[in-house]
């Protein structure tokens, strides 16, 4: 019997709500205003708005297509469709290893996340005020040389984590995305709010959104596209998993278009909340991962209200991180009630494989490196490769314009070009590019 079948959220708001939390995460806040710092700013940005546009978006309708037809966590409901299309069940394993990127990410992402918890208690306790910049920035790295601190954030985030999961789809995820995903926007605009008042905004405009494509080289290209899969929260079946329990069957296609203009104004606005403060400081942008944990409290201790906002910012990271770790547990949890499993085991089991993989990469920082680099740049983009593959050419297209509910014209016919055709052959350029095919081929010619 399937479980999961009679489950779903309470209205299509919900699904929103929790694929939009799914979306806005560390990649948003943390990852996307430091990557952008460190490929030169606006044609960085560029690029990575064409790939949600032209790849992202494309795809997450797929998924969320081939989850909802198929009723199921990402592995059955792939292995239902390619049986009714007549395919091979290898099909599966798209879903098997989307799972496996899912925990391999969360073992990487609750270490980022615990320093943000760590952090809503410095910055609330006021030892950063009117601190001297060096004091801060050792700070970080005392947090990153203990493992023993480092242990007991993650495993507290870990724990957050788990315990929403375990509650279930409707009383956890859902009750858990209605009340923060709100939050998040409050904290967000006023953030935004305190940055315009207090920095030095068109130096953050111009850093955001002057274009100067002499600054962008082919691997920040790729880290565009990845990001765009990342963010999006892409190409290992999550969306797929929350598609599965999308309540009746109205059109997808206008309810990815919400998400994607959420998740990517919510990356802008925390671009916007954070630039203009280091610059307004004479920091620089371009300084990698400790953009978040080093220069920015350097920012607020600078500034009158600095505590308040500093916390705030934190708190809301915090947030943004837990509403987007459920969703990379979910479709394991969601495969293991469908072989039987109860959900409360399964959660627990799963969630500690990914607690131990965290324990590994505190304590080793090539594993956490490579975790990310594998899972970002190369797991989602293969991830969605295939599921542009399958909903676009294996999938009959009389089944696809049913299943999406789009009622075919021309949104339809935009939508399934982009995915057959330039959601593929981008995935499959951006790839060649980075493994430096292209400049070997000019060398040759
Ligand atoms: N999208 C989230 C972020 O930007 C991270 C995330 C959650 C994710 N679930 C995912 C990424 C599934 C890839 C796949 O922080």
């Amino acid at each position: 019997m399937n479980q999961a079948a009679s489950i779903t959220w309470k209205s299509r708001w919900t699904f929103i709500l929790a694929a939009t939390g799914s979306a806005v995460g560390l990649g948003n806040i943390w990852k996307f205003p430091y990557i952008t710092g460190e490929n030169g700013g606006g044609a960085f940005v560029l690029v990575y708005l064409a790939c949600i546009l032209c790849i992202g978006i494309p795809v997450m309708i797929a998924e969320i297509m081939a989850g909802r037809a198929g009723r199921s966590d990402p592995i059955h409901s792939m292995l239902s469709l390619s049986r009714d299309a007549g395919g091979s069940r290898a099909w599966g394993m798209v879903g098997a290893v989307g799972m496996v990127a899912g925990l391999m990410i969360m073992m990487f992402y609750s270490v980022v996340a615990g320093w943000a918890l760590e952090y809503v208690f410095q910055s609330a306790s006021g030892s950063y005020n009117g601190a001297p910049a060096e004091e801060i920035e050792a700070h970080f790295g005392n947090l990153l040389s203990s493992d023993g601190q480092q242990l007991i954030w993650h495993s507290l985030f870990s724990l957050l984590t788990a315990s929403v999961v375990a509650a279930g789809v409707t009383r956890g995820i859902g009750k858990a995305v209605e009340i923060l995903m709100p939050l998040l926007l409050v904290f967000l605009l006023v953030l935004v709010g305190y940055s315009a008042i207090n920095g030095n905004f068109s130096a953050g405009l111009h850093f955001m959104f002057d274009t100067d494509f002499s600054r962008l080289s082919g691997n920040a290209v790729l880290i565009a596209m990845g990001h765009a899969f990342f963010t999006l929260s892409l190409g290992m079946g999550a969306i797929m998993a929350y598609g599965a329990y999308f309540p009746g069957h109205a059109s997808i296609g206008k309810t990815v278009l919400t998400i994607a203009a959420l998740d990517t104004g919510i990356a802008l606005m925390a671009g916007m909340a954070m630039f203009p403060l280091v610059f307004a400081n004479d920091l620089t942008p371009g300084q990698g991962p400790g953009l978040m944990f080093v220069t920015l409290p350097i920012a607020f201790s600078n500034m009158s209200g600095g505590v308040f906002f500093g916390s705030l910012f934190f708190a809301l990271v915090s947030i943004a991180a837990l509403s987007s770790s459920i969703s990379l547990i979910e479709p394991g949890v969601a495969w293991m009630e469908k072989r039987g499993w109860r959900r409360v085991p399964s959660t627990f089991l799963l969630g500690g494989i990914a607690w131990t993989g965290g324990v590994a990469s505190i304590h080793y920082g090539a594993v956490f490196d490579a975790l990310d680099y594998l899972t970002a740049n190369i797991m989602l983009p293969i991830g969605g490769l295939l599921i542009a593959l399958f909903v676009g050419w294996r999938l009959q297209r009389k089944v696809v314009l049913d299943e999406t509910g789009m009622k075919g014209g021309p949104a339809f016919a935009a939508w399934y070009w982009l995915l057959r055709y330039i959601a593929p052959i981008g995935i499959l350029i951006v790839f060649l590019h980075s493994l430096g095919l292209f400049s070997a081929l000019g060398a040759l010619f």
